[in-house]
């Protein structure tokens, strides 16, 4: 695996590659990054992951300067999963000076986590086209994990013309249920122990779905109140209609079910697709 730093190096050494699949990370790599990396390698000849925590879309009083980075061990593990070329750029390579153009999103981008992160997902948005114009890969591989990043996405991608296809990853979970994720090694013992409470409860409501309630509020409502009384602090939890990330509607032939909430000082996200709802 190559490991380059610099965006004209990198453009270089990817001029003579015919076919590019990217996979952009901010690092602390677990089984559900490396699951896209390999699945990266089934689409194009060449894979690159990405490496760079972005500032821009961390909030005041986020988790930014305490994220896990754990470089020597994500190089080994992407060298494992098959990765070609690492791109790890310093700040100074991607935020040259400050970053003054960023995406402008649709209404949805301040709903769920974006009315709790707010410019969460322009800075996110911003990142990932500035790295598929630095890469210019025919495929970029997002997790449904981040379901509503991926929606974001893949919409960026459709009304802005960009020629990258979006594949998606299905979300990798630890035994007990819990979505693999870099924030996890945050929570502490007990907490770890209680963390798949959320899985638990989108399972319950997807269940329940499944099964024909259409109850939405009462489903939603149920289970942040469960949660709340185990301790959580509850963003939210709710039922959308899968394509749109709208609220369903007598049309929506698909649902997911999503929720966030902070266990202690650890914010866990998590969704469960509820597949085809007949009303
Ligand atoms: P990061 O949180 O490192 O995630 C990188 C990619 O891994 C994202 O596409 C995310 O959805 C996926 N992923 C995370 N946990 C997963 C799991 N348990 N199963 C499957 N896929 C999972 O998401 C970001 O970084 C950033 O916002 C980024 C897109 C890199 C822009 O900065």
């Amino acid at each position: 695996m190559e490991i380059i730093e610099s965006i004209e190096a990198l453009r270089e050494r990817l001029s003579g590659e015919s076919s590019r699949a990217l996979v952009p990370t901010m690092g602390n790599l677990h089984a559900g990054h490396l699951a896209l990396v390999r699945k990266a390698g089934n689409l194009a000849s060449c894979t690159v992951a990405s490496i760079f925590v972005n500032r821009l879309q961390f909030g005041e009083g986020e988790d930014f300067d305490r994220y896990p980075r754990t470089f020597e061990e994500d190089c080994r593990k992407l060298v494992e999963a098959g990765t070609d070329i690492l791109f790890a750029p310093t700040e100074r390579e991607l935020y040259p000076e400050p970053q003054q153009f960023t995406v402008d999103l649709p209404p949805v981008a301040k709903e769920l986590c974006g009315a709790h992160r707010p410019g969460h997902f322009s800075g996110m948005a911003t990142v990932v086209l500035k790295l598929f114009n630095i890469v210019n890969p025919h495929h970029a591989v997002f997790g449904k994990k981040d379901y509503q990043q991926l929606h974001l996405v893949k919409g960026m991608v459709s009304q802005f013309n960009l020629s990258v296809k979006i594949a998606e990853g299905d979300t990798i979970r630890e035994e007990d249920g819990l979505a693999m994720s870099s924030r996890n090694r945050y929570l502490s013992p007990d907490e770890r122990a209680q963390a798949p409470r959320l899985y638990f409860n989108l399972e319950k409501i997807a269940s329940e779905l499944r099964c024909g309630n259409r109850d939405f509020s009462v489903l939603e409502k149920l289970a942040g109140k469960d949660l709340e009384a185990r301790g959580w602090m509850v963003d939210y939890v709710e039922i959308r209609d899968a394509l749109s990330l709208a609220k369903p509607c007598a049309n929506s032939s698909r649902l997911v079910v999503l929720g966030a909430a902070r266990l202690g000082k650890t914010r866990l996200i998590d969704n469960l697709e509820a597949g085809i709802a007949q009303w």
